[in-house]
């Protein structure tokens, strides 16, 4: 609810967080460690993460008793194989994570004609085999290590999953990335059910622009055409997004958005998602669904204009 502020308690706890070397994820884990829970980053670039390490622990610790530790593990979560071997190094490193943040993403804005085989496989890997694997190989092992232990008597554990709000609403430039946040979406839907009874609760997380070094690689190849349908759109602070998505998830909330916009744009796919001030999205999404083939219709304008336009310049 709204007003409440204690449904994410991390005070003492353990938390892996997959895509952490930079962007939101780094910041995940800044605000997780000062917090005193102990955190565990991911990513691929060992050089990235041990200076992220660093630079966490380097802050001043701001909690009374901080009994927090910190570890870095340099893996790449699209290889299935390299998450299960992380899984056991974790356990054997006396480590327990019951906070889970997929984190890893990527986005390579393009038209569809422009892009490569290895931005498709890039797109499907870094966005959506990091979680799936992560998740998966993740929840095989502690079945193989609680074998005796009957589900309902597991601890809680929390599984936070990045997404995107072009998840909710997919546009012309993001053929590469948008399909796979779906897919996540769709993902933690069937994780939600299927997980419940061993004690899990599954949250997911779609943003809109946020300033990362992510965001700012994604603006080199961005199409004018895309930037045009996206309209003026100034990306908040990943520290602020991060903020956003602790107070949601204490607040209890499992579909969470970073601005109004993606709140709105969530109205046009409530499905069985968990809502956020369902009775007005209930509402808005009767507006959006009977303006939606007027919205569909601009965004055709658009691409027509500027097709007409390319190939006026190339007669
Ligand atoms: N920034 C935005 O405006 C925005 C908007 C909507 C949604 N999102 C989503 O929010 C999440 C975070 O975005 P961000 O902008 O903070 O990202 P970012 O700056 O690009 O950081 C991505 C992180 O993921 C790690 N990573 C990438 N591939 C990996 C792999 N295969 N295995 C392990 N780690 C991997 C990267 O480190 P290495 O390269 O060292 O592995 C890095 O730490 C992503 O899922 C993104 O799609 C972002």
């Amino acid at each position: 609810m709204w007003f409440s502020k204690s449904n994410f308690p991390v005070d003492g706890k353990t938390a892996l967080v997959v895509g952490a070397s930079q962007g939101v994820g780094a910041d995940i884990a800044k605000k997780l460690y000062q917090q005193n829970c102990s955190v565990i980053l991911v990513a691929r670039t060992q050089s990235k993460l041990d200076k992220q390490v660093e630079y966490i622990l380097g802050l001043p610790k701001t909690h009374v008793n901080h009994t927090a530790k910190i570890a870095c593990y340099s893996c790449d979560a699209s290889s299935y194989e390299d998450f299960v071997n992380l899984w056991k190094q974790i356990t054997a490193h006396g480590y327990d994570p019951t906070i889970i943040f997929c984190c890893a993403g990527s986005s390579v804005p393009k038209l569809f004609s422009d892009l490569t085989s290895q931005d498709l496989d890039a797109g499907i890997n870094i966005n959506y085999r990091t979680a799936l694997n992560v998740v998966h190989s993740g929840f095989k092992h502690l079945l193989a290590i609680n074998e005796s232990t009957p589900p309902q008597n597991w601890p809680l554990r929390h599984i936070v999953i990045f997404s995107s709000v072009v998840s909710f609403f997919p546009f012309v430039g993001y053929s590469q990335y948008a399909p796979m946040k779906a897919a996540l979406e769709s993902l933690s839907v069937i994780l939600r059910q299927e997980l419940k009874p061993y004690n899990y609760r599954v949250s997911c997380v779609f943003p809109g622009n946020f300033q990362s070094e992510g965001f700012d690689e994604e603006q080199k190849t961005k199409p004018e055409l895309t930037k045009i349908i996206e309209g003026p759109s100034v990306p908040i602070p990943s520290d602020e997004c991060a903020d956003m998505v602790f107070d949601q998830l204490a607040k209890g909330y499992d579909t969470i958005t970073t601005d109004f916009i993606g709140w709105v744009l969530g109205c046009s796919s409530l499905g069985i998602l968990p809502r956020q001030w369902g009775g007005f999205q209930v509402i808005v999404s009767f507006f959006l669904s009977v303006f939606g083939p007027v919205i569909n219709w601009g965004i055709g304008r658009e691409i027509k204009k500027h097709f007409d336009e390319k190939r006026k310049r190339m007669d």
